[in-house]
């Protein structure tokens, strides 16, 4: 069998573009420990407020260091929107919404997830520098989307 040249290079071209982007995925999962975020557990819609942590949304301190922040989310707001820790902690958000998809979003940060009805959503940050980080949706949940948003503030 005869393989024209260019199809030669193009065959080669496709298998390096494929190993490349492996090897891409490989050196962000194992190097950088780039991860998708997982549902952390469910929770129907309805019972969003009146099921525990979302009940009482809020940050609180679990241990030295590391915070708990119960967020929840519904057209057009979070609750609370705004966070308030102190520089070197780890956040662990756990968010869920009680109507529609929403998004989370910090801008500086690697959080970035969506907040799916009946699923609840958890990410991890470290926030090591103060400053004011804005937290936005974004994902069109309708009118007021541009609405949606509050801040984490690091002391
Ligand atoms: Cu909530 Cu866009």
């Amino acid at each position: 069998m005869k393989i024209d040249y260019y199809e030669k290079v193009f065959l080669i071209l496709g298998v390096v573009m494929l190993l490349s982007g492996l090897t891409a995925i490989l050196i962000s999962v194992a190097g950088a420990g780039v991860m998708v975020p997982e549902p952390a557990g469910r929770i129907a819609p309805e019972e969003v407020r009146t099921t525990a942590p979302f009940d009482q949304p809020g940050v609180r301190e679990i241990s030295a260091g590391k915070y708990e922040a119960v967020i929840v989310a519904q057209i057009w707001s979070f609750s609370p929107n705004e966070i308030r820790v102190p520089a070197g902690s780890e956040v662990t958000f756990r968010v869920a919404s009680t109507d529609v998809i929403h998004g989370f979003f910090i801008e500086n940060t690697q959080v970035n997830a969506m907040i799916i009805p009946g699923q609840i959503t958890e990410v991890t940050q470290d926030f090591d520098e103060p400053g004011e980080y804005l937290l936005i949706c974004h994902e069109y949940c309708g009118i007021g989307h541009h609405n949606m948003w509050g801040r984490v503030i690091v002391e």
